[in-house]
């Protein structure tokens, strides 16, 4: 789709569908959709007052212009009420204007900038919000997009450099997501280690990136045992992803991505069942987040230097799989007592915990969906945050409210950890009944890390039951939008 800005009016767009909107209690409409109005004689006016367009969020009201206008069609998008207003809903607005005219066979749209100015929303992250809420709202599994042509239309001159901003921000974000989506929605045997590599391949040609793909003599040089116990039933060869954005040429401390890349957990010998089993293919959604905010920097020619690291293998059964009472040693000499094959996420984690440090980074995020308990403990509406760092965890809970990719805090407090306290090795895996499984899991990972740190549980929030807003049916790519933010703020 091509994405253009429009120094014009709406209301003389050549296109067969234009976008403009309303909010719940607006008397008349003001604006860029009231001069469409005024072309259209009123009929914007009309269908307010009659009540039929109340101004939900993300309801449509469609109006046949009839020859007063060139477009076929308007789409009349409700923006929710005007208190509270953000740019969550504008996405939300925008995605739901934006499917309503795939519906209908829209080919060519002109959209206002949604919301700009209203609520304190500046023009530029309208436009980004308005791009967002189109693209991901269409988002269609490895199809193409609805629209052939999509344009936002800014009357003030003035404001048009900032909508082009905000629009290469929007489509950089998105494209973002988009493959993050991709990624953890095909199945595992597609979405292999290897083919996590390849998509690193992809990304570090068009950005210029540099990669390195280690196997498993790589890891066994660099005495990444825990990684290796994961990997040591997998049928696909397992890989660990180094991939690096460095616009600094070595000057910069770097920022460090973990993304837990296990591309199907069956729970080794400690096996999942039918129902756990469902699910598993999303394992590697972590991965696919940090793969995704790697494209979106690349793409915006982010200054920051940014390693993202990838250890990707799926947790499967051979004869020589690993078992529960296995010891096995990660790469900072740390002995594990495996008390369970499922706690496998924490394992792989740890080495590559451990190897972060070798950039002498300035911050490390992990992204992990790692523990079913913080599915129970926040549902979908929010990450679980654990941090050894206040001043990182602000900045990332503050992406997080900007990008709806919410993160609620959890304690990381030393209870958990001694929780894990094994007679035969420095800690034990997995701490049984007791609950707090996402603390203790985070525990756990904290005993590999020293550096300013931070650790997302995206169990929770990894896919959505029904499409609502921008949020289509399935894995939500939770976690581009969000460490995109901060990194370009850090
Ligand atoms: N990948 C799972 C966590 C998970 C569960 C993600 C449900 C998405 C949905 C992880 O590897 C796991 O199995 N965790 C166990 C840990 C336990 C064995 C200590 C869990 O949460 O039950
Ligand atoms: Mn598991
Ligand atoms: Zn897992």
């Amino acid at each position: 789709m091509r994405i253009s800005v429009v120094n014009g009016t709406i209301e003389t767009s050549d296109v067969d569908t234009v976008i403009v909107q309303h909010f719940v209690g607006e008397a008349a409409p003001s604006g860029a959709t009231g001069a469409l109005d005024s072309a259209l004689r009123g009929a914007i006016a009309d269908v307010i007052a009659s009540g039929d367009a109340g101004g939900a969020l993300g309801s449509t009201t469609v109006l046949y212009p009839r020859g007063a206008v060139s477009a076929e069609r308007v789409v009349l998008v409700g923006l929710g009420p005007t208190q509270g207003f953000d740019a969550e809903a504008v996405r939300c607005a925008s995605a739901g204007a934006a499917r309503r005219g795939r519906e209908l066979g829209a080919r060519s749209v002109a959209s206002v900038v949604l919301g700009a100015g209203v609520g304190g929303l500046d023009v530029g992250s309208a436009a980004q919000a308005t791009v967002e809420g189109m693209r991901l709202g269409l988002y269609d599994f490895d199809r193409d997009d609805a629209f052939e042509a999509f344009s936002l239309v800014e009357r003030d001159e003035a404001r048009v450099e900032a909508v082009e901003d905000g629009v290469r921000w929007g489509e950089a974000v998105a494209e973002g997501v988009r493959l993050a989506r991709d990624l953890v929605r095909r199945p595992a045997n597609v979405a292999t280690p290897e083919h996590l590599a390849d998509v690193a391949r992809g990304l570090a040609t068009d950005h210029g990136f540099t990669l390195t793909v280690g196997d498993r003599a790589w890891a066994e040089e660099r005495g990444m045992g825990a990684f290796l116990a994961v990997a040591q039933g997998a049928g696909f060869e397992p890989r660990f992803l180094v991939l690096e954005h460095d616009p600094t040429a070595g000057r910069d401390a770097p920022i460090v991505l973990v993304g837990k890349g296990v591309t199907f957990d069956s729970g080794g010998l400690s096996i999942k069942g039918r129902q756990g089993l469902a699910g598993m293919k999303e394992d590697m959604a972590g991965a696919a987040a940090v793969l995704g905010a790697m494209g979106a920097i690349g793409r915006l020619r982010s200054p920051r230097r940014v390693i993202a690291l990838v250890p990707a293998t799926e947790n499967v059964i051979d004869a020589l799989a690993y078992r529960p009472s296995d010891v096995v040693r990660a790469g900072n000499g740390t002995t594990i007592e495996i008390i369970s094959t499922d706690a496998e996420g924490r394992l792989l984690l740890a080495d590559a915990l451990v190897h972060a440090a070798t950039y002498e980074p300035r911050a490390v995020v992990d992204v992990a969906t790692l523990t079913g308990a913080v599915e129970t403990a926040l549902g979908s509406l929010a990450c679980g945050l654990f941090s050894n760092d206040d001043a990182l965890a602000a900045a990332l809970i503050a992406s997080g409210e900007r990008t709806h990719e919410r993160a609620w805090r959890l304690p990381l407090w030393a209870g958990y950890r001694d929780r894990l306290t094994s007679d035969v090795a420095d800690l034990k895996n997995s701490s049984g009944k007791g609950g707090g499984g996402a603390c203790v899991a985070a525990a756990f990972l904290e005993r590999f890390t020293t550096y300013p740190w931070v650790h997302l549980d995206i169990a929770g929030v990894r896919s959505v039951e029904r499409t609502e807003g921008y949020r289509v049916k399935g894995p939500t790519g939770f976690g581009v939008r969000l460490l995109v933010d901060w990194i370009t703020r850090a």
